[in-house]
């Protein structure tokens, strides 16, 4: 098999690693890839959102399949483009991949469907509207710009004057482009995060293992939201009666009310869950894997990737052949100074080689390019160093080991990655 992956951060860098343990698979292409794919794939200079690119070197160069990291390209409709063409590829199409390139489409799918997500005040196409409605709001509230805004569009307002301020930057200076035309304005939920994420091919679906993201920027769940600071999976997250109301009362509906809608949805679902104390909640949807969730569950799969995702694309998934390894995974993500706000790139990172010596360790590339016989930082997130071990103090020991070997100018990342499982009350997200 010859296969194309789309993207190239730190979850396209998982899926590779993944994809070329199958004996099924001859060669991988990677567009646009980073520093580390190019170890394990041939990387090809085009856009992850440039659909009509990637669409051109397939024609070229005949892929059997295509694996679709980043939502740009789903909502851009790469899904369609290659699906019309008789390509396999997996990813939903562009009207699916709506869940997550609208929030209010996505909204209004939940209510429309009873599926139990937080109450919506109201969604606004004017900053007036909005002001207005925030006089009758509980604190804290939500505000959502509708549109994808890379990771940039959610503030969790803890009073008027902050949700005054992201309106402001959102509508009036519109600071997130055109994602911030029209927002959704929502009532804050406390609990614990839990991202639950399915394949499916249509008809069937498997859920993956459960994962637990850290979105804020520092320890203890403070600062800004990132694209999601590190990652763990342990069946623990799941037990039995959390996993079965997530089933009954949130997947299933899910999948049936897409079907419902006349939706076709085939490729991964990402439900993003709180769980609050009146229940399992839906924050959000988003279209594709989660990174940097990806690289901990690739971490426990003890199955052939390339052979399940062809199963996917060709309408015949078999829930029986996603096996899973026990235990515990874990990713720690390194970053650049300055993120999740603006950060320089370029330093060099020292350390890498040998640094996958213990046991368990794979130190996975995002935001990195080579450059002669260097890896330079080239974006926020640098590195994804991933582990798995028998629990998860073992697992995070091993990862914090070898992150503490890894070096460039201005690099952090979080010391309690797994840790602070109970605090998301206490920091008010
Ligand atoms: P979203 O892009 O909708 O997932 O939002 C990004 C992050 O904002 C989530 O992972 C949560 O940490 C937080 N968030 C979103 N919606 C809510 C909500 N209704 N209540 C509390 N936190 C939220
Ligand atoms: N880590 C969260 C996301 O991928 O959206």
């Amino acid at each position: 098999m010859k296969v194309l992956v789309i993207g190239g951060g730190g979850r396209e860098h998982a899926l590779v690693w993944k994809l070329k343990q199958s004996p099924r698979v001859e060669k991988i292409w990677c567009a646009p890839g980073n520093g580390g794919i190019a170890a394990d794939a041939e990387c090809v200079a085009i856009d992850a959102g440039d659909v009509a690119g990637v669409v051109a070197f397939a024609e070229k160069n005949l892929p059997d399949l295509t694996v679709v990291g980043p939502e740009l390209p789903l909502v851009n409709g790469i899904g369609d483009a290659f699906r019309e063409r008789g390509w396999a590829i997996v990813g939903p199409s562009k009207q699916a991949a709506q869940l997550e390139g609208s929030k209010v489409f996505s909204k209004e799918f939940l209510q429309r469907h009873h599926i139990p997500t937080a109450k919506m005040y109201g969604a606004f196409g004017s900053a007036k509207q909005a002001y207005g409605a925030l006089k009758n709001v509980k604190w804290p509230a939500v505000i959502k710009a509708d549109g994808l805004c890379a990771g940039k569009g959610v503030l969790v307002a803890q009073d008027f004057g902050e949700a005054r301020d992201f309106l402001e930057r959102v509508m009036e200076k519109n600071e997130l482009g055109a994602g911030g035309k029209r927002v959704l304005l929502e009532e804050g939920l406390e609990g614990d995060e839990l991202s639950f994420i399915v394949v499916t091919d249509g008809s069937s679906y498997a859920p993956l293992v459960p994962t637990r993201d850290h979105k804020r920027v520092f320890d203890g769940n403070q600062g800004p939201n990132t694209g999601g600071m590190g990652a763990y999976s342990t069946d623990e997250l799941l037990p039995e009666p959390l996993r079965k109301t997530i089933v009954s009362d949130i997947v299933e509906p899910t999948l049936k009310g897409l079907a419902a809608d006349g939706i076709p949805y085939q490729g991964f679902l990402y439900i993003g869950l709180m769980l609050t104390g009146s229940g399992p909640k839906v924050l959000e949807f988003n279209c594709r894997l989660g990174d940097p969730e990806t690289q901990a569950i690739v971490a426990r799969m003890n199955f052939d990737l390339a052979e399940v995702l062809q199963d996917v694309a060709a309408g015949r998934l078999d829930a029986l052949k996603l096996r899973w390894k026990p235990g515990v995974s874990a990713c720690l993500v390194l970053a650049s100074g300055g993120y999740p706000g603006r950060f320089e790139t370029g330093k060099k990172i020292e350390g890498l080689t040998g640094a996958e010596q213990i046991t368990g360790v794979k130190v996975l590339h995002a935001g990195t390019k080579r450059v002669d016989d260097e890896i330079l930082t080239s974006g926020g997130r640098v590195l994804g160093v991933t582990a798995i071990g028998p629990t998860l103090g073992a697992a995070l020991g091993s990862a914090y080991a070898v992150a503490e070997n890894i070096r460039f100018e201005h690099m952090h990342y979080r010391r309690d990655i797994g840790r602070h499982a109970s605090t998301l009350k206490a920091s008010g997200n």
